[in-house]
């Protein structure tokens, strides 16, 4: 009895493993999973913006890994959500670590890691603003955007918003609202809190047609010149009452196109804002966590931020955790108590471990310095393609946040089919490089369709950032 009793159990453990290795490694062709997808899955995210889908089967580091096994260079790094590469060890291992200790627990309960990633956020402030400030967590960035529009409104009880052209904060109802392009918001109706859109400093492509070193900040300028105008429809200057309750900035453009603006921008809009009592809130989502070489791409600005919004690369992707920071006196638990907004994974604990993890090895390494010096590197072989493609309009970055636009034959005009295209050709894996085949994975954005967004993890190597500048060269070769 007991030996068949034994032998039932090595062969569940047999079965058991069998199944997981096959589970761990589906045994289903890209053809299979193409068919079920067409049959079964919603095409309203944003996978399907490709007829068929790219399947990718492993990643490490700067490489994602086809069925083929082609190994493809990744600049896109899941939209800036892993910026310590992928599959990196320690985030891993704390995870991992998390799951075998305390990986459930209710959001009515608090826990460790929850609290000191809380204090890891604020001191980094303190450090940077010098401010106090609390945290408060949610389940990705369009939920955190949500939370901040409710933490404005709270505070000032102002419903209307300032948001730029081309910027984007995400798709919920209300994150749409502050999301520029039409688009977005088209297939949905009427939008009764739409923000008031203005141009953003993108001087390349100027909407005033101005040249930024003598435009005196003209941009500026003009939505001063609407907060004087007493019948514009945003002051009242008898009671010296705004109708606005603050500006979601996005400090470098993300889906906007990797746009930097001058130096002293946001000093100028921020003197604006503090003359007529609007509020700044700092959407850090894809470009936070030394993006462009500081824990904060506003930093690069000298601006206090009143509230920043954070995500994507928080957990290093390993979870859909996102949060805000803001000033004592927006969030303080007299004006913001308990429940003003939750959601049931906002609290949880495998987010927060990974979340602590990225902050920690952030304090540990000069990354400032690394990411600058990287960026740099990175750009120079950008300035040497420009120089040789003529379908490189200009290219631009701060740190490792770094753009192309793709133009036609007269050097200027965007041309978003050639952009298109070169994002194509890179997912196709053949380009050669030392002998050996790679594919290269490459992101777009911009107000004109035409840039390509380069998004390299900031561990990626020199020798790595040399091989991303030969295949952009070989692909602007077959392509224009
Ligand atoms: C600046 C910015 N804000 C908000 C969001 C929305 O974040 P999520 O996609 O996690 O909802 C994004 C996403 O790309 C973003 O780039």
């Amino acid at each position: 009895m007991a030996i068949l009793e034994n032998e039932i159990i090595t062969n569940l453990k047999r079965i058991n493993s069998e199944n997981a290795k096959k589970a761990a490694k589906l045994e289903i062709s890209d053809e299979e999973l193409a068919d079920i997808d067409k049959e079964y899955c919603s095409y309203g995210d944003k996978i399907h913006a490709e007829n068929t889908p790219k399947v990718f089967r492993d990643c490490n580091g700067s490489f994602m890994y086809d069925s083929e096994n082609t190994p493809f260079l990744d600049l896109e790094m899941w939209f800036a959500s892993c910026n310590l590469g992928y599959k990196n060890k320690r985030i891993r291992d704390a995870v991992v670590n998390q799951i075998d200790t305390l990986p459930q627990i209710s959001s009515h309960f608090q826990y460790d890691y929850k609290v000191l990633l809380s204090e890891k956020i604020a001191k980094a402030n303190i450090k940077r603003f010098g401010e106090k400030g609390r945290v408060h967590f949610n389940v990705g960035g369009s939920q955190v955007i949500e939370d901040a529009l409710k933490l404005v409104r709270n505070y000032t009880h102002k419903n209307r918003m300032f948001s730029f052209y081309g910027g984007f904060h995400g798709r919920t109802l209300g994150a749409s609202c502050l999301t520029a392009g039409y688009r977005y918001r088209k297939p949905f109706g009427h939008f009764g809190e739409e923000a008031h859109f203005v141009p953003y400093p993108y001087s390349y492509r100027c909407p005033y047609g101005k040249k930024c070193d003598s435009c005196n900040y003209y941009c500026v300028q003009q939505l001063r010149r609407e907060f004087e105008d007493n019948c514009s429809g945003i002051y009242d200057h008898s009671s010296k009452e705004c109708a606005m309750g603050a500006f979601f900035v996005e400090p470098i453009q993300g889906s906007g196109g990797y746009i930097i603006p001058p130096k002293g921008y946001f000093k100028e809009l921020k003197k604006v804002l503090d003359d007529f009592g609007v509020l700044l809130v700092d959407d850090e989502i894809q470009m936070g966590f030394y993006r462009t070489g500081k824990l904060w791409a506003i930093e690069h600005y000298e601006v206090k931020p009143d509230v920043i919004t954070f995500g994507k690369s928080l957990t290093n992707g390993l979870n859909p955790l996102g949060g805000m920071w803001a000033k004592e006196e927006l969030i303080n638990p007299e004006i913001w108590p308990n429940g003003r907004t939750h959601s049931t994974f906002c609290n949880n604990p495998i987010g927060m471990r990974a979340g602590y993890e990225v902050m920690t090895t952030f304090e540990e390494k000069d990354f400032e310095t690394e990411v600058a010096n990287k960026g740099k590197y990175f750009l120079e072989g950008l300035k040497s393609l420009e120089k040789k493609h003529k379908r490189i309009g200009m290219v631009d970055g701060l740190g490792l946040a770094l753009r192309i636009e793709c133009v036609t034959e007269d050097g200027y005009t965007p041309d978003p089919k050639l952009l298109n295209d070169i994002l194509a050709e890179g997912l196709k894996g053949d380009l050669i490089y030392n002998g050996k085949k790679y594919g290269l994975i490459l992101n777009k954005g911009s107000h004109y369709n035409n840039s390509i967004t380069l998004v390299p993890a900031v561990t990626i190597s020199y020798a790595e950032i040399d091989m991303a500048i030969e295949l952009i060269d070989q692909l602007f070769t077959r392509l224009s």
